[in-house]
């Protein structure tokens, strides 16, 4: 079959850098003759029908902002085969012959039933802070909220010096133990948290102790949000009650997911958006762009539709180590 027509739409989180995806397949399919329309608010808005003609100009200005110009939302209807089928039949009446989604593995998993249930070509395009789909060591978004934690945690340090305290730091992950990993390595944490780990309250108080008794006066432990946001408070009352240990909670939450995207979200996602359109004018479906030893390539869809959680204990035993 020969494409001539694509649809483009954001799942799930947004993440910065999407919209550096965005811009790449717009401008991939414009320059190649193609057509492409995005699609507003993710599978939710393709169900309602909420279509927007892309022009060169819809994506000029927008390689530097975060979020996502197409918005996005995460969409239980669309686990049901009735309204796959239903979204199939509204693409097909707009003449839209295949479909670029930007998202996580839940995205990739309804972007697969397309393809099982209907033949609908697809391409996935990684786009989630969390860095945690199978089959892809990166995934757009993650060093821009790494760095924007980074820059929290600094500051957060500067007060917690100065009153000599200890701040846990609550990064995003529900399942996923990526940010607060890199983030503890670069902040100098003395502990991380990891999302589904059993925390051991007795050595948080141990490590603290030891610090003070080589002359520290503050410390930063990073928490993963794990499955529910707020699991910092639970820790710290905990400290508080059983240990009489005082600590102070902040949680960097949703401003990880903003800003303004880092020069390496970019241009892998430059790439990627690139990379989408050249498969689907190939015949190359479904897949989805992924980086493998570092470079940017092609997979095929089905090893990218489950979660991955990259959770090196060396670089929990690495921060802790060099925060001794
Ligand atoms: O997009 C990934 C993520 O930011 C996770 O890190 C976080 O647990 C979750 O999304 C929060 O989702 P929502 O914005 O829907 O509350």
């Amino acid at each position: 079959m020969s494409v001539s027509h694509i649809g483009l739409l954001c799942s799930g989180g947004d993440s910065p850098g999407m919209n550096c995806a965005i811009r790449a397949v717009v401008r991939t399919a414009l320059f190649k003759g193609i057509q492409v329309t995005g699609i507003k608010r993710g599978y939710a808005g393709l169900l309602r029908g909420e279509f927007q003609t892309m022009n060169l100009s819809s994506v000029g200005n927008i390689i530097q902002r975060g979020g996502t110009i197409l918005q996005t939302s995460r969409s239980p209807e669309f686990m049901k085969p009735e309204f796959r089928k239903k979204a199939v039949d509204i693409l097909r009446a707009q003449k839209i012959d295949a479909l670029v989604i930007i998202g996580g593995d839940g995205s990739f998993n309804g972007a697969k039933a397309l393809w099982e249930e209907h033949q609908f070509p697809v391409v996935g395009i990684p786009g989630t802070i969390d860095n945690d789909i199978s089959s892809t060591e990166y995934t757009i978004g993650f060093d821009t909220a790494v760095q924007t934690a980074i820059e929290a945690v600094d500051r957060i340090r500067d007060t917690a010096h100065s009153h000599a305290r200890t701040f846990l730091v609550e990064v995003m992950g529900r399942n996923s133990s990526a940010i607060a990993l890199k983030v503890g390595v670069c902040t100098g944490a003395e502990n991380v948290l990891l999302p589904h780990e059993k925390v051991n309250h007795q050595k948080i108080v141990d490590d603290i102790q030891r610090g003070i008794a080589r002359g520290k006066d503050s410390s930063i432990i990073i928490v993963a949000e794990g499955p529910t946001a707020g699991r910092s408070y639970e820790i710290q009352h905990i400290l508080k009650d059983m240990h009489h240990v005082d600590t102070h909670v902040v949680i960097l939450g949703h401003i990880q997911r903003g800003g303004s995207p880092t020069s390496n979200d970019r241009f892998i996602a430059s790439q990627m958006g690139h990379m989408a359109v050249e498969a689907l004018l190939s015949n190359q479906f479904p897949k989805v762009t992924v980086v493998q030893n570092g470079k940017v390539l092609l997979t095929d869809l089905a090893k990218c539709t489950t979660k991955a959680d990259h959770n090196f204990s060396e670089y929990q035993t690495l921060a802790q180590t060099l925060s001794i």
